[in-house]
């Protein structure tokens, strides 16, 4: 067996069931979940009919660079979304949803030879970086985003024999758990490393079409496209389907950057065997191609996180993150619980379940960012949210009596 298996970290769902084994809320209470981050507003029909409309192309293998037409799409939404320019042919890859496609670059860009190689994560994170990281034989190196610097990740703490190993850094941005967006001078910043000490980007925006205000969140590819960056030199978009038009289980985003990266995942994908089903490829045609489906659905989110949201403002150190479907919610000291007591008793009290922050990070210099906050999921529909808040808001008061 790959002795790096047993390098992987327990998934955080897994470490819930574990913290929840034997714990029963009171009889009668519905349970609600605000635990895991998977969508569940409903599937716009046009993407099912889409999916069924032809099922001719079953009958034969897809190429693993998928459809001109599908690439074409996927290249027309960038244009449209961050007035960015890209070559479909060159530029542009599609794959099965971002989280195979981030696990399966970090496989294509981490030389293990290199001693000490490192990928740099932030922390909180999406654990799938760590465990890309880690069975690619690099070792990841985690770079603290907290509540003293708004959720930025704190690039500037990671000290130079680590950027003198560093090969990849991931970029969540709109971030999970933190919601944050990472600013152009931010951009800026990680570009002049990359350039420096010649690792990759790869940045995670799977996030990007859920946002309150008007303004969207910028992506790396425009940040690099407004430095004059034309080219994307190390840098990749990661992007999905799933949270934009609520089709997790279609299993479909695309990459998109530097000529010479995309060259490399898709000789990689050719014997990994990542091509997407062409029926997929058709629905995906159609959902790139339509923006009413995603404002509304943004226009959801946003009526339930405006609902939501003050409620916990009450009785937790919580606000509108700038994107995302999460709440990073601090609890109050004075309850003198950790995170995964809180979320323990919470469940017990009023079966409602969140994912304690310190199950998304991990120790490093003596601390864990996640301590001390929760992840709540506003996926489910606006009155079991609200209803949900009121429960914690209730638990939070009665403790504090
Ligand atoms: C930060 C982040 N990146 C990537 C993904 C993967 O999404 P998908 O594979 O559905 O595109 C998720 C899913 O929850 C996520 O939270």
């Amino acid at each position: 067996m790959n002795p790096l298996l047993s390098r992987l970290q327990p998934y955080p769902f897994e470490r819930l069931r574990k913290l929840f084994a034997g714990v029963q809320p009171p009889a009668g209470v519905r349970p609600i979940s605000l635990g895991i981050g998977e969508p569940r507003h409903a599937t716009p029909a046009f993407i099912e009919q889409a999916l069924s409309a032809d099922l001719g192309g079953l009958a034969k293998y897809p190429a693993t660079a998928g459809e001109p037409a599908l690439r074409e799409a996927c290249a027309q939404w960038a244009r449209q979304r961050y007035g960015i320019a890209l070559d479909a042919a060159t530029q542009v890859l599609p794959v099965n949803g971002s989280r195979e496609a981030l696990f399966a670059f970090t496989q294509v860009v981490v030389d293990a030879s290199q001693d000490g190689a490192r990928v740099i994560c932030p922390n909180p994170f999406y654990q799938i970086y760590e465990g890309a990281t880690l069975l690619a034989g690099a070792q990841p190196y985690y770079a603290p985003s907290d509540a003293a610097r708004n959720f930025a990740v704190d690039w500037d703490s990671v000290p130079a024999d680590v950027w003198e190993r560093t090969q990849l850094i991931f970029v969540c941005s709109p971030g999970n758990p933190t919601g944050a967006v990472m600013p152009l001078a931010e951009w800026e910043k990680l570009f002049a490393l990359s350039d420096r000490y010649g690792f990759v980007i790869a940045s995670d925006e799977c996030y990007s079409e859920i946002y309150f205000d008007g303004t969207p969140p910028l992506g790396g590819l425009e940040a690099a496209q407004r430095l004059g960056r034309t080219d994307y030199k190390n840098l990749l978009m990661f992007t999905s389907l799933s949270k934009r038009s609520n089709v997790p289980g279609l299993r479909s985003g695309f990459v998109a950057g530097d000529a010479a990266l995309i060259k490399a995942f898709l000789l990689y994908r050719t014997y990994h065997g990542g091509a997407m089903s062409p029926v997929v490829q058709t629905a995906s045609m159609a959902a790139w191609a339509d923006e009413a489906h995603v404002e509304e659905n943004r226009r959801l989110y946003r009526e339930k996180f405006n609902q939501v949201t003050p409620v916990l403002a009450r009785v937790m150190d919580v606000r509108l993150p700038d994107a995302s479907f999460y709440l990073w919610a601090g609890i109050p000291e004075s309850l003198g619980l950790d995170d995964a007591d809180f979320a323990r008793e919470l469940y017990a009290a009023t079966g409602v379940t969140v994912l304690p922050g310190s199950y998304l990070a991990r120790e490093a210099n003596g601390r864990n960012p996640g301590a001390g906050r929760v992840r709540m999921a506003l996926v489910a529909e606006t009155a079991e949210c609200l209803e949900a808040a009121q429960r914690i808001a209730q638990f939070i008061e009665s403790r504090q009596r």
